[in-house]
């Protein structure tokens, strides 16, 4: 489904702990200042079914099969995607997603090996076939932040899993036209101008 809308989606993307989070506060900021129209989410969470998804996905004491992680991000994302983000497009704001589909490709096809046909049918299942006008992608590999320690299922994966994962994302850089990869500086503030500037060169702010 295509949907007409005057809003921009802007979906982050990296690895564990490379500073997605610490950088869409900044941009939340400059949004602000700015008088931007936006709204911020982040996945899996976002409405009641997506943070009780969130709680079962990040409980490391529960064991399931990886097919079964894939439905419930996307059983999330849904929920997400139909009652935040398509409502705020429609309002003709910038939408920021801290993770979204690609999170799911890497993850879940790279990093788990689920077949990649089944996570990209799924992935528009999910995302309500809805379009992305710019994905960042934060690069730096996975672990360069050694400061904090695994604290959930994705964390505890493993390097050679989250050496995947960021082997993916490569991947999928690679046949994606939205996908801008931006380097994570020292300062992240230096990190913060480089993605305003992406976003002014593609006209979205
Ligand atoms: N440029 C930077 N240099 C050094 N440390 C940073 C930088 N940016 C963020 N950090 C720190 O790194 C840690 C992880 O950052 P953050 O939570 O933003 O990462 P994340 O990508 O959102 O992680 P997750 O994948 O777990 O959500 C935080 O303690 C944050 O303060
Ligand atoms: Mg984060």
């Amino acid at each position: 489904m295509t949907y007409s809308h005057n809003g921009k989606l802007i979906t982050f993307e990296g690895c564990e702990g490379v500073g997605k989070s610490t950088q869409i506060r900044l941009l939340e900021k400059y949004f602000t200042e700015a008088n931007v129209p936006c709204l911020f989410t982040r996945e899996p969470g976002g409405t009641p079914v997506g943070e009780r998804v969130r709680e079962l996905l990040k409980d490391k004491s529960i064991e399931m099969f990886c097919e079964t992680e894939l439905l419930l991000f996307e059983a999330a994302r849904r929920e997400n995607t139909g009652r935040i983000i398509i409502p705020a497009l429609e309002e003709g704001k910038v939408v920021v997603v801290d993770r979204y589909i690609d999170s799911t490709t890497a993850y879940q096809a790279f990093g788990r090996g689920v077949d990649r046909a089944t996570v990209d049918m799924l992935n528009r299942y999910g995302s309500a076939g809805v379009k992305i006008d710019l994905t960042l992608f934060l690069d730096a590999p996975p672990f360069a932040n050694t400061s904090r320690t695994a604290d959930d299922r994705m964390e505890l994966a493993g390097a050679e899993f989250h050496k995947r994962v960021y082997e993916g994302y490569k991947a999928i850089g690679v046949s994606e036209e939205r996908f801008v990869s931006v380097p994570t500086f020292e300062d992240k503030n230096v990190t913060a101008e480089r993605i305003i500037e992406i976003l002014k060169s593609r006209n979205i702010v």
